[in-house]
């Protein structure tokens, strides 16, 4: 292994550029050129390549996004898509590939090794449910950017007596949404991962409502109705509890979760994911994902990984259900 390639991939995540230093700076301590390939996969198949040196990562590891520009590319699944990255790779003499994202990204990286391509993944999404790791690079700092804007929101919530219904990302998992809702003290979390009956719902919030004179709801992108379609069943049942008066207001954050300063926790775990990733790649262990385990730098063979998620801790879950309301 004497020259290896770092390219940031999928939906951008703040701790990014922390793990392309890191790998940066590790690889060349080791003795390795590196490249850093512009914009995902969509730059490996166009051969955009960047050398980095220590002091081309420098000034970064404070700032959200990524450095080397990022893509969804739903391309990299065709196999001679996959075959004219590596080809790109052989003539820019490159021998090994860290791939930093998360779930679409991880399974491009296990196509590559698949193709008999040394790639290692670092595992990096806001959601946080990539298999293989409790924690993925980038979740810390944006569920910090949720619980602040629920903190905000519960300013007006409380002044105004409002209900306000507040949408947090994570696709289809729910770890986002608890995390935000119990550390905001929120009194209902949803998520995609529980079953639950909406009137049923709506009921416990006015509930509280009635009981404290404002409710803030958490409900994850991907739980059923989803904010506007929550906030509209509950202005429909405001009436039969005599509380048509009260204005229930929904907030959806999307991207602004995405775009935090890393938080120190994000900072730390993609540093120590990155040096796990070059360390992996120098002593032949390719086709798996570096990521945290019990607290501890491990690697996940990518064929356990790719495809597959995971969800919000249950017992975090059950304990929501109790402090909420
Ligand atoms: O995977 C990260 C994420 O921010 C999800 O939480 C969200 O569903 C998705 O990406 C949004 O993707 P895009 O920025 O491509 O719209």
């Amino acid at each position: 292994m004497r020259h290896i390639a770092v390219l940031t991939s999928g939906g951008d995540a703040p701790g990014m550029n922390a793990a392309i230093r890191a790998v940066t700076r590790v690889a060349v301590d080791h003795g390795l050129r590196v490249s850093g390939v512009r914009d995902g996969y969509a730059g490996l198949t166009t051969g955009h390549f960047q050398p980095l040196g220590r002091r081309d990562v420098g000034g970064v590891v404070h700032r959200a996004g990524t450095m080397l520009g990022s893509a969804r590319h739903p391309a990299f699944a065709e196999p001679e898509v996959q075959a004219r990255a590596i080809e790109q790779m052989r003539a820019a003499e490159i021998d090994g590939l860290v791939v930093i994202g998360g779930n679409g990204s991880q399974c491009g990286a296990h196509a590559l090794s698949q193709a008999g391509w040394p790639t290692v993944g670092v595992a990096s999404t806001i959601d946080n449910d990539l298999w293989g790791s409790d924690r993925t690079i980038g979740f810390d700092s944006a569920t910090t950017v949720a619980v602040e804007a629920v903190d905000r929101l519960r300013a007006t919530a409380t002044s105004h007596h409002r209900i306000f219904v507040v949408e947090v990302m994570g696709r289809g998992c729910g770890d986002i949404a608890v995390h935000a809702a119990m550390a905001g003290g929120a009194e209902e979390c949803l998520l995609p991962e529980t079953v639950y009956d909406v009137d049923t719902v709506c009921a416990r919030v006015l509930d509280s409502y009635q009981r404290k004179g404002h409710a803030i709801v958490v409900i994850a992108e991907g739980a059923p109705p989803g904010a506007t379609g929550l906030a509209e069943r509950l202005r429909a049942g405001r009436a039969a509890v005599g509380l048509e008066h009260v204005e229930v207001r929904e907030s959806i954050l999307g991207h602004v979760q995405r775009g935090g300063s890393p938080t120190v926790a994000d900072r730390v775990l993609a540093s120590r994911l990155g040096d796990g990733a070059v360390h992996a790649l120098i002593r032949g262990e390719h086709g798996v994902l570096v990521g945290l385990r019990d607290g501890h730098v491990t690697t996940t063979p990518l064929a356990q990984v790719a495809g597959r998620t995971k969800g919000p801790d249950p017992t975090l879950v059950r304990l929501m259900n109790v402090l909420e309301r």
